[in-house]
């Protein structure tokens, strides 16, 4: 893990440590140049246009400098995430993995009461089901960094999938019944890749459960905009909020908000990575709202109503 911090900065390092002194050379030997000829004609006016030159010279310096510091600030930030991303990578391994070899050892003792069995088997079906997950998000979320996939056109119910993907999450996280209501018209069919939307409503829904404070309340809903031929979910939690600078950064691959509440749920920022690059794909677009931390998020997918023969019948028809 380390090693790989390093070698990613070892570039803007190397870059720094050459155009550091190239530009303490070049000023020094400017100044000296200048003062010299200065110094030999007497004349300040006869050498203007050495102060040009050592004028545009220092803006071309300055300008490389800052250049590199936020390149440099840029990588360090990226080497932070890599960092945190390795760290929540091996946590999301190792927490199922442990769990599984412990079952495994109890159901190697003898006289385990066959009730006891049956749990500890689920257990273990339930951390698999974790490991795969996991697994499947990380290998989605390096194949869209390549842009390596491609999108079918499915008939989706969206009140089903969004029913399914509360009820996986909810499994999941052990929340109570009720806690996330699925408000959408069971007759709305969008028509869009079922695998990609899927993938996107999952996410959602995680991350609205995860970021809940104590009482879990989320709530997915769903309209139509006729006139401009678009679908808007809505995934909306009264959990602990997006501070309005992070609002479009969440996006971004592996990013986390530095905030205490984030930092104790474990992630590893790549959910709303895939569901933004997924929702592009399908000609969409995702935004956050949030009035601030403590407050609450609002998670909000627009997708299009494609021009098909049946999405216009279907779409938002009555039963
Ligand atoms: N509903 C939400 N409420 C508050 N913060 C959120 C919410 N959804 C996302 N975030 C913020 O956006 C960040 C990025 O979310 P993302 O889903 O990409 O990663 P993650 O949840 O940290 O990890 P994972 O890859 O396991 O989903 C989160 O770390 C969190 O800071
Ligand atoms: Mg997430």
């Amino acid at each position: 893990m380390a090693r790989r911090g390093i070698r990613s900065i070892t570039v803007p390092i190397t870059f720094g440590a050459v155009t550091v002194p190239l530009s303490v050379f070049l000023l020094v030997g400017w100044t000296t140049f200048t003062a010299r000829n200065i110094a030999e004609s007497g004349e300040v006016a006869q050498n203007v246009w050495l102060l040009i030159l050592g004028v545009l010279s220092l803006i071309v310096i300055m300008s490389v400098l800052v250049m590199f510091s936020i390149f440099l600030v840029r990588e360090i930030l990226e080497v932070r995430r890599q960092d945190s991303f390795i760290d929540s990578v091996t946590h999301e391994l190792k927490t199922p993995l442990a769990s599984i070899k412990l079952c495994l050892q109890t159901l190697e003792r003898s006289g385990i009461p066959q009730d006891k069995r049956a749990a500890l088997q689920k257990m273990m079906h339930h951390d698999v089901d974790r490991l795969a997950t996991f697994i499947d998000d990380v290998l989605q979320a390096s194949r869209l960094a390549h842009d390596d996939m491609s999108m079918d056109v499915d008939e989706v119910r969206l009140g089903e999938l969004a029913t399914s993907c509360a009820a996986v999450v909810s499994m999941r996280h052990k929340v109570p019944e009720g806690a996330i209501r699925v408000e959408v018209d069971p007759e709305l069919v969008v028509w869009t890749d079922h695998a990609a939307l899927e993938i996107v409503l999952r996410n959602l829904i995680d991350n609205a459960v995860k970021y809940s404070k104590d009482g879990v309340d989320v709530r997915v809903g769903a309209r139509v905009d006729e006139v401009r031929r678009v679908v808007f979910i809505e995934v909306r939690d009264a959990g602990i909020g997006i501070p309005r600078k992070d609002l479009k950064r969440i996006f971004h691959r592996f990013y986390r908000v530095a905030e205490e509440g984030v930092r104790a749920r474990k992630g590893t920022g790549l959910g709303l990575f895939v569901v933004s690059a997924l929702v592009r794909n399908l000609g969409g677009h995702v935004e956050a709202e949030s009035d601030g931390v403590g407050k609450g998020a609002i998670l909000r997918v627009r997708l299009p109503m494609h021009e098909h023969e049946q999405a216009s019948r279907a779409v938002a028809s009555p039963a």
